[in-house]
């Protein structure tokens, strides 16, 4: 399968059936103008090969487009400064499911009332299109113990994916 990056710091297949969405770009990131090539992306590849997830099929887009200095949080303006982008590359890829990676993911797309312990390994339905909240792979680079649930949602996505078909 031919990899395509679309946009800049974007990746992935533009046929993609599913979508990660992650925060922002990091330092790697920017350097190398593609998302999560970094330890997190390097710990996603892992568990993407363990899984059985090919992420030349996949595509991965971020809430923010360019890197928050320090690696702080977005602010509110800078994320819907991008949002409007982002709805876009939702609109041309058309993905059935998306994979919101991460507290700022979640809150931007679901909604700031979803807390992500609580809402992670659980499916929600918005416009056609299936979220699946999950830890950021750097939350589960700090945390050993999120690695389990973090590739048990993976799964999750997989099986779903292949129930689309
Ligand atoms: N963290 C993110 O949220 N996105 C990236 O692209 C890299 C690290």
């Amino acid at each position: 399968m031919k990899k395509e990056q679309i946009l800049s710091l974007e990746y992935g297949d533009k046929h993609a059936k599913i979508m990660f969405i992650g925060e922002g770009p990091g330092a790697d990131e920017d350097i190398q103008g593609e998302p999560f090539v970094g330890k997190a992306g390097q710990l996603m590849n892992k568990a993407f090969e363990y899984i059985g997830i090919d992420r030349s099929k996949v595509y991965i887009a971020n809430i923010v487009k360019c890197r928050p200095p320090g690696n702080r949080d977005p602010e509110e303006d800078e994320a819907s400064a991008c949002m409007d982008y982002l709805r876009n590359q939702v609109i041309l890829i058309k993905p059935k499911i998306i994979v919101l990676l991460g507290r700022i993911a979640l809150q931007h797309i679901l909604g700031p009332e979803y807390k992500i312990t609580a809402s992670r390994g659980k499916w929600f339905d918005k416009k056609g299109i299936k979220y699946m909240p999950t830890w950021h792979p750097s939350a589960v680079l700090r945390d050993e113990n999120k690695k389990l649930y973090f590739i048990r949602d993976l799964l999750m996505v997989l099986q779903k994916e292949r129930t689309l078909q």
